[in-house]
């Protein structure tokens, strides 16, 4: 919550107009903002053409003719509320000097790390040099942008970025990365240290660049132990955001401990973040009445049922607005949008936001 005193004689600040940042800080808006977790992508015909110019993903994420034009094709279709840096979370391996490509039809994939050596290196010395690409583009958009669009920047959570740094590759349940931090916790540890510490480096610079929100997004938290939940999401998390805080004490911090059922408790009382992202398993009614009273949750909708749209995606879509009206609500998916999602979908979702009443 924002209790800043603004003095009479100061300039309108372009932040007063921003509803989700209204929502963030937790302060009364007219309507739950909408964004949603990769709104720029492959359902979008002009996303696929522009994509079609340049086959190396990670060349075309370093590219900010590229990149900003793409962050900004869903806000000239849908005039979202919020606009999401057009990057991905695995520029922080490619940063750190682990190899990692972007196959068609599979993926991300990495030359696995096995071992402590291949831990000693990764170098931070690069990644701002290596990312200053993506920082113009973060430059560029906050220029671009409209003044009621806030600019969102990101990154992986130190744990899910492992995830892929160890497996090489996504996997759904984790089992290397889950059995190395067991069998050899030391190593494991200095691997998300070296996490922590470019991830809170890269999130500071893209709020030096113009991001005015950050999102954290931990996509296999759910697949962890409690303990390892608390070791390895929470820690690591608590500690970016005091990193960040340290120097940005007044920038909205968004996390997304996907799947992590109730110990989303824990990890907003924990690591003193704004807001949390919700997965759509999450009970709308339980989330009101034990989250919502502690910080703005965003989400939740299935990311399947705005490919089915139609009534049922109608019904669902009121069952959040009502259930979260409650409180403060940023309206999103439970996860990222799916490239079969039909365009049309979207433009109906963001026209019910828009015209909802209690
Ligand atoms: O939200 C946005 O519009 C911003 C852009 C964004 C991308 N990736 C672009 C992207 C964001 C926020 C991400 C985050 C990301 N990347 C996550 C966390 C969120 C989540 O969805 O769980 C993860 C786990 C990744 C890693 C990643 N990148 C995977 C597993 C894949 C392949 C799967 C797929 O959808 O193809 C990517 C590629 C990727 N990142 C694409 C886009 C638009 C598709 C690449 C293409 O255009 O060919």
């Amino acid at each position: 919550m924002c209790n800043r005193k603004i003095p009479l004689f100061y300039p309108i600040m372009k932040t007063d107009k921003k509803l989700l940042i209204k929502a963030i800080k937790g302060e009364p808006v007219e309507r739950s903002p909408i964004w949603l977790m990769r709104q720029a992508g492959r359902y979008l015909p002009e996303y696929r053409k522009i994509r079609s110019q340049e086959k190396n993903f990670l060349k075309f994420c370093y590219t900010p003719d590229y990149a900003v034009e793409v962050t900004l094709q869903p806000l000239v279709r849908y005039g979202f509320d919020a606009a999401i840096l057009f990057s991905d979370i695995l520029v922080i391996p490619d940063a750190l000097g682990q190899n990692v490509n972007f196959q068609e039809g599979k993926g991300p994939v990495l030359e696995p790390i096995t071992n402590k050596k291949d831990i000693q290196s990764l170098s931070l010395d690069n990644i701002h040099k290596h990312l200053e690409k993506v920082y113009e583009t973060v430059s560029r958009l906050s220029k671009e942008i409209p003044s009621e669009t806030t600019l969102i920047g990101f990154a992986g959570a130190p744990w899910t970025v492992a995830t892929y740094m160890i497996e090489g590759q996504g996997s759904k349940d984790c089992t290397i990365a889950r059995t190395w931090a067991y069998r050899d916790q030391t190593n494991f540890s200095r691997l998300i240290e070296i996490l922590v510490k470019a991830t809170s480096m890269y999130l500071i610079k893209q709020i030096d660049h113009g991001a005015e929100v950050v999102q954290i997004f931990d996509t296999w938290a759910g697949v962890l132990s409690n303990s390892q939940f608390q070791e390895w999401v929470i820690n690591p998390t608590k500690e970016i955001v005091k990193n960040i805080k340290n120097v940005h004490p007044k920038v909205p911090i968004m996390g997304f401990p996907r799947c992590a059922g109730m110990r989303y408790l824990n990890f907003i009382e924990e690591t003193g973040v704004d807001g949390v992202s919700l997965d759509n398993g999450v009970p709308i009614k339980w989330a009101a009445q034990n989250i919502q009273s502690k910080c703005t949750v965003q989400g939740n909708l299935d990311n399947a049922v705005l490919i089915a749209g139609g009534e049922v995606m109608e019904r669902e879509i009121y069952n959040i607005l009502e259930g979260f009206s409650g409180g403060s609500h940023i309206f999103n998916l439970g996860h990222g949008i799916l490239p079969q999602t039909p365009p049309e979908n979207v433009l109906k979702l963001v026209q019910i936001i828009r015209e909802w009443k209690l």
